[in-house]
């Protein structure tokens, strides 16, 4: 087994993923570059200053979760931090305007192989992932999971008739609110492993996954989800965070 600590990133060939990749590399942990694109997660690993490898991971495919799992097992024995990030919000045109994906996304008229197919990328895939990854993160000294989930998924924050940006609540946040039970429920599960597991909010983060209209930079957007991911053994686990603090589930 290494000394230095693992990490396995989902959607870690582009966008936040990618940033939190490097981040982790920097801080010395050997990171798997997790890809649905064996390719691309080639090409992002390459670019990364430090002990970074490519390893092929479609989070809705059960065959590439258990691969993936099988190489983390034989290649290292354990695994320190797992980072479920890969995500969509949308899966239409991706020239498609926010403002007209917002709508299609609404719950009263998205279809539901839509509603189906993002639940299995943004729900079902992180817990399939967590549940494989599962002995090898047990087998770790103190092992961290960090969520990456959405303060525009707050169900705190949306049941507020003053907050304007309720209107766009449609299926992409409904998912990431599941995502954050299911972060709650692996961590009340987990709670007397040591096992940390926690959900960050990168922010509205410039990547295609909001055709780079956010405001704020993948660095900023990664930073909250890499403290997580480095958690001490006194912080916290069950929790929903950015870099400001704490958000409202
Ligand atoms: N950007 C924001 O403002 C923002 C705000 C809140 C939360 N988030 C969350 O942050 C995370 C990262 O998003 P991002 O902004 O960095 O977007 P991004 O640049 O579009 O990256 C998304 C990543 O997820 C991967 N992915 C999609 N479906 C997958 C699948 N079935 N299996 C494995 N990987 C898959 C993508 O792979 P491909 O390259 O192959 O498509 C890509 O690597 C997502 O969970 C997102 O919901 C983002």
């Amino acid at each position: 087994m290494p000394d230095q600590l693992v990490a396995l990133v989902s959607g870690a060939n582009t966008g936040i993923g990618l940033q939190v990749a490097r981040d982790l590399a920097r801080h010395r942990l050997i990171v798997l570059v997790g890809s649905r694109d064996l390719d691309r997660g080639k090409a992002a690993a390459a670019e990364i200053d430090g002990d970074a490898h490519a390893v092929q991971l479609d989070v809705t495919d059960p065959s590439s979760i258990a691969a993936a799992a099988a190489r983390v097992g034989s290649e290292f024995g354990r695994l320190d931090v797992l980072v479920n990030n890969a995500g969509v919000s949308f899966l239409g045109d991706p020239g498609t305007p926010l403002a007209e994906r917002a709508r299609a996304g609404l719950l009263t008229g998205v279809p539901i192989d839509v509603v189906r197919r993002m639940f299995e990328i943004n729900v079902i895939g992180p817990i399939a992932v967590t549940q494989a990854l599962l002995p090898l993160l047990q087998a770790a000294p103190a092992a961290r999971i960090v969520n990456v989930g959405s303060g525009g998924a707050s169900l705190t924050l949306n049941a507020d008739p003053a907050n304007p940006h309720r209107a766009m609540f449609g299926v992409y946040p409904t998912t990431k609110a599941a995502l954050h039970a299911a972060t709650l429920g692996f961590a009340t599960a987990l709670e007397e492993t040591g096992i940390k597991v926690n959900v960050a909010d990168p922010g509205f983060t410039a990547t295609a996954l909001n055709n780079f209209q956010g405001t704020r930079t993948v660095a900023e957007g990664a930073r909250r989800i890499v403290e997580l991911a480095l958690l001490g053994p006194d912080g916290p686990t069950g929790t929903f965070s950015n870099d400001e603090g704490t958000v409202p589930w």
